[in-house]
């Protein structure tokens, strides 16, 4: 049957959309399948941590990872697939975690899940001059995983501001050994 031209286009508009729906899902499922995930969990206070997660997730996605930031991180981030995951937290009051990564730990010291198949780094964003609580979130956190048996990859980064200016001069010399050293093969 022949349809009228206007039906027509509409016809070949429908068939084009239905093609790159087809195309997107496909690459999405590529994408599950074939790219590694890795999730940014970040704990801040006033953004420092966020910018850090920021500058070096391209180098992960250069590696070939799917990167997602978490910046109000849940437990999902870290228990629905055995994927890795860096954490990059500042510390704020006398060692505490900063606000938006409290629920978090509260979720993980009271549901207690098993996070036997969490590999990790951390990055721990302080200062020097708050002395015994220096780094004191991202630490206690590294406790707090290794508790629920997840196993870092690598040594936890801690970045003093009394030494460094901007956190990712620090972080980023540092990711980049991480993937090669730790990820790559991993
Ligand atoms: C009110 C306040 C309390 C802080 N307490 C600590 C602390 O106990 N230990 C520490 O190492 N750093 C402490 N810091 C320093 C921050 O962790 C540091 O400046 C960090 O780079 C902030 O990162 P953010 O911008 O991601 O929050 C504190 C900073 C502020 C403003």
């Amino acid at each position: 049957m022949r349809l009228p031209d206007g039906l027509c286009y509409y016809s070949d508009s429908l068939a084009a959309l239905v093609e790159s729906l087809n195309q997107a899902s496909e690459y999405s499922e590529y994408r599950k399948v074939v790219m590694p995930q890795l999730n940014i969990l970040v704990g801040t206070m006033y953004g420092g941590a966020l910018d850090v997660a920021e500058q070096v997730k391209p180098l992960f996605e250069a590696a070939g990872y799917e990167v997602n930031i978490a910046e109000q991180p849940t437990l999902d981030d870290v228990t629905s697939d055995d994927g890795v995951s860096l954490f990059v937290i500042s510390t704020t009051g006398s060692g505490d975690y900063p606000g938006n990564f409290v629920p978090f730990v509260r979720n993980l010291s009271d549901q207690s899940p098993a996070l036997t198949s969490l590999r990790y780094g951390l990055i721990a964003l302080g200062d020097s001059s708050y002395a015994d609580t220096f780094c004191g979130a991202g630490r206690q956190l590294d406790a707090l995983l290794e508790e629920h048996g997840a196993r870092r990859l690598g040594e936890r980064l801690e970045i003093d501001a009394m030494e460094t200016f901007m956190a990712d001069d620090a972080a980023v010399p540092w990711v980049e050994t991480w993937i090669d050293e730790q990820l790559k093969g991993a």
